[in-house]
């Protein structure tokens, strides 16, 4: 590292505290703190990171402010950031500045990496004259999406969105986007989503962008984006290959290992929902009858909360667990990356979160899309249309459905196929974080933006 960059050698990282989010932020810190810098990562209250062995070199400080029970009870999950970025607009301000007349002559500030939806940090940056970095958790081609719905007229766009026969067709400029699958929102109007979007990408007054994708996976997108935006967009992933860091808020139920140890090679469908994607009872029923229908071994992560009631599977049908206990084995949560890595398993439903899309490319595994909101639809329809290491599962769910699906991923030749592209993507995917790989070219160049900057 040259000598200006020693002295401004610190970054600090703002992630939107969700685990989706967490996870990748402090992969990218990793990922940072390996080229030389030191990471100061600015926490809310809400879902922490602990300072644990894997990051005893970062630096924790905590954003004052806090939301009030009513509205950590009420407030969706678009909500909650939009209120987070009132509460914490302030006292961010007052804390970055704060560390910047502490810093050392040798440990000065680089820059602020900030999560998309964390954009009040970017008026902090601003005021301080640090160049602001966003850090996008989901793909470029959500992000464009998001870039095209924010430029598009908004009372046309609104009525298209309710148009309910528009929504199998493609949108313009978006191909193969269907209208039906753009990063709209189950968690707030499209109204609300709308605003929230100009907001984001308002990357106007940022200094660039950094994207947890790859060029072999989106190089289009890629392209377009950098064009939108005018400013530099750094695709350096995927994250989780570049620099493992372990930051599950909840705890990992291991005891699916052993599970996994005693089924048949390729044989497992595994599914997860993600931190965030909610269930309806008559849903899990017909998914649990069409799992049990299809004789295939399965382990399903049940988040509590994701489904109706109070207690966890407890507050189900009792012919719930009659259905899951032959072949099934649920948990709360597993550890992810893990079971992915297992060879007993041989498939992923999933509700297509960018995080575990790329887990599950990284690994070769295909899967049965069955995307819940916002940009895993993007996800959904990429996986299905462009890469073809997936399906989707479309509409209402019945236990037919669902049987069929998980013998065209687990018995069919189809499946066997979506296997062999997902190995081959697998490999780019390696490839690119690799030394002269594309992400790995990305990440030094933006260590030299950087440097740049500092000059
Ligand atoms: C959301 C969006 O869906 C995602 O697209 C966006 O980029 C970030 O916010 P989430 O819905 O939680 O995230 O899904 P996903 O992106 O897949 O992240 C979930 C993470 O939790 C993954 O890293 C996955 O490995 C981990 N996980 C999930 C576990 O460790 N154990 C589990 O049992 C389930």
């Amino acid at each position: 590292m040259d000598e200006k960059l020693v002295k401004k050698r610190r970054i600090v990282l703002v992630p939107l505290p969700a685990q989706g989010h967490v996870t990748p932020i402090m992969q990218l810190g990793k990922a940072l703190y390996s080229k030389g810098f030191s990471i100061t990562v600015f926490q809310t209250q809400y879902n922490r990171v602990s300072s644990s062995k894997d990051f005893s070199d970062f630096h924790f400080l905590t954003i004052p402010g806090s939301l009030t029970e009513t509205d950590l009870k009420n407030l969706g999950p678009l909500q909650f950031a939009t209120k987070l970025n009132q509460v914490c607009e302030a006292s961010f301000k007052q804390c970055l500045g704060q560390l910047l007349k502490e810093q050392g002559d040798d440990d000065e500030v680089a820059c602020v990496v900030y999560d998309e939806y964390m954009h009040f940090s970017n008026a902090a940056a601003k005021e301080f004259r640090l160049p602001s970095v966003v850090f996008s958790t989901t793909c470029a081609t959500a992000f464009l999406c998001r870039s095209v719905i924010a430029k598009v007229n908004v009372d046309k766009f609104l009525t298209d969105m309710k148009d309910l026969e528009l929504q199998d067709k493609l949108f313009p400029g978006l191909h193969p986007l269907r209208y039906k699958d753009l990063p709209t929102s189950a968690f707030g109007p499209i109204e609300s989503i709308h605003r929230l979007y100009s907001e984001i990408v308002n990357t106007g007054t940022a200094s660039a962008v950094i994207i947890n994708t790859a060029n072999c996976l989106e190089s289009t997108s890629l392209a377009r984006l950098q064009r939108e935006l005018q400013i530099p967009v750094y695709p350096i992933g995927p994250l989780h290959i570049a620099a493992s860091a372990p930051s599950s808020l909840l705890e990992e139920d291991r005891s699916c290992i052993e599970w996994l140890n005693m089924q048949k090679p390729r044989s497992v469908l595994y599914i997860s929902l993600g931190s965030l994607a909610l269930m309806e009872t008559k849903d899990t029923l017909e998914m649990a009858w069409g799992l049990r229908n299809s004789n295939q071994p399965f382990l399903w992560v049940i988040r509590p909360g994701s489904i109706p009631g109070p207690e966890w599977t407890e507050s189900l049908p009792e012919e719930f667990s009659k259905l899951v206990s032959e072949r099934g084995y649920i948990v709360k949560w597993a550890p992810q990356m893990e079971v992915l890595r297992h060879p007993a398993v041989g498939g992923f439903w999933s509700h297509c979160g960018w995080n575990s899309t790329l887990e599950s490319i990284g690994e070769g595994v295909p899967m049965i899309c069955r995307p819940f909101t916002s940009d895993q639809k993007v996800n959904a329809r990429y996986l299905e249309s462009v890469w073809s290491v997936g399906f989707q599962l479309e509409g209402k769910l019945d236990k037919e459905d669902v049987e069929r699906a998980v013998k065209r991923l687990l018995v069919d030749e189809e499946g066997e196929y979506m296997r062999k592209r997902a190995i081959e993507l697998k490999e780019k995917l390696e490839s690119s974080v690799r030394s002269g790989g594309s992400s790995c070219c990305s990440l030094d160049y933006f260590v030299n933006f950087l440097r740049m900057k500092s000059s």
